[in-house]
């Protein structure tokens, strides 16, 4: 039966997979990380760096562990220059203070306090912007930074930390950007900045995401089968995202039943559902690497093979191991290590859009950190 307008609000309130968290209510886990932001943002000039995977929560934890600072939010746009920065956070100063802020956008200037400045000025510097800035604690969140091209900006953005924490150790920035280190984020300026608290924002722990899909339980008053909470987690390969985002297609079948138990056939059908809505690229990558011919199984079997375990990397040795057990449970015949050899040669070059990447040690990893669990996802459709 369709889903009432309350139901659908609930189920979207219970779980999000397409937009961070912004209620500390809805947030679950990452204590550690949480106080760790919490503390760095009201220590005097200290700024604060959150760095991991796409998905893992990182904008989540930052609107969570800011919500009661009132910060000034941006994202940055790849063509981003170190002027078109500022000149987006002075934009939102001026949104929230048009009283003080008065911007004209046909001569792009903006005064503040007594002081005029051209924004379209390309020597726009760290002191012009700390002049405009009003007095009192300020908090900037500049999220998406790794999209930003121009190194240029990056450097000076660094500049902007430590010039910041030397003349108004009271404006804080919160940076954030998918890297695996925070020197990746700025691009080696970590160590000029010793002003940094760098947060690595793992993936998630089995307790986490459970406590995900308990809290969802709660706001929808259902009940998640054990077996069905299990495979979730597991095929969820621990982000947070593919937990939502299977969970809600799952428990809204339940609901269309008119049950308050959500059984393993709501899994199965919401787990094709959730294929769907994954990103496009997701699985136009997939179809492109695994052309649906017989000769095609060994690609299939590779990247099926390479989304088993946790290991975020792997030999071709395992992975052969792998696409044999994978052949003999479909009844097929065992191939070669020289065989897996040559298809991945194949999977990391743009013909089968370089779904997979091959690491100077010779070790093989989802070019797509986010691939895994799409794979685990398709295989569960199977
Ligand atoms: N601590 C958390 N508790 C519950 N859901 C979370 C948590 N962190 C992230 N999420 C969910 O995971 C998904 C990805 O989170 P997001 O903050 O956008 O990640 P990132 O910014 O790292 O790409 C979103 O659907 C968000 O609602
Ligand atoms: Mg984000």
């Amino acid at each position: 039966m369709p889903l009432t307008p309350e139901i659908q609000e609930k189920l979207h309130i219970a779980f999000r997979p397409h937009a961070p968290i912004d209620n500390p209510d809805d947030f679950q886990g990452r204590e550690v990380e949480r106080e760790r932001v919490e503390s760095a943002i009201v220590a005097p000039g200290l700024h604060v760096v959150i760095f991991g995977e796409r998905g893992a929560g990182k904008t989540s934890l930052a609107n969570v562990a800011t919500s009661k600072k009132n910060p000034i939010k941006v994202f940055c746009e790849k063509s981003f220059s170190f002027t078109a920065l500022c000149r987006s956070v002075l934009l939102k100063f001026a949104e929230k203070d048009p009283n003080r802020f008065i911007f004209d956008a046909k001569t792009q200037n903006i005064r503040a306090g007594g002081i005029n400045l051209d924004l379209s000025a390309s020597n726009f510097s760290a002191d012009d912007f700390r002049a405009l800035l009003p007095v009192g604690p300020i908090l900037i969140v500049v999220d998406e930074i790794d999209r930003i091209q121009d190194q240029d900006t990056i450097s000076r953005l660094a500049e902007l930390c430590k010039n910041l924490s030397t003349n108004r150790p009271d404006v804080k920035l919160v940076l954030i950007g998918v890297a695996e280190t925070a020197d990746e984020i700025l691009r080696g300026h970590t160590s000029n900045v010793r002003n940094f608290r760098q947060i690595a924002l793992e993936r998630m722990s089995e307790s986490e995401l459970s406590k995900i899909i308990a809290h969802g339980e709660l706001v929808l008053g259902l009940q998640f089968d054990g077996i069905v909470k299990k495979r979730l987690v597991e095929v969820s390969d621990k982000l947070p995202y593919y937990v939502h985002l299977i969970a809600v297609s799952t428990a809204e079948q339940a609901l269309k039943r008119g049950s308050q138990r959500v059984e393993v056939a709501d899994f199965e059908l919401g787990i094709k559902i959730a294929a769907r809505d994954c990103d496009a690229e997701l699985s136009s990558t997939y179809e492109a690497a695994i052309p649906s011919v017989r000769e095609s199984e060994i690609y299939r079997r590779i990247v099926w093979a390479v989304s088993e375990g946790n290991a975020r990397v792997s030999p071709t040795a395992a992975i052969t191991q792998k696409v044999n057990l994978i052949a003999s449970k479909e009844n097929d015949e065992p191939v070669t290590t020289q065989a897996v050899g040559a298809a991945l040669k194949k999977l990391i070059t743009a013909d089968r859009r370089a779904i997979l990447t091959k690491e100077q040690n010779g070790l093989y990893r989802f070019s797509n950190p986010l691939m895994r669990g799409y794979v685990r996802l398709i295989r569960e459709t199977r």
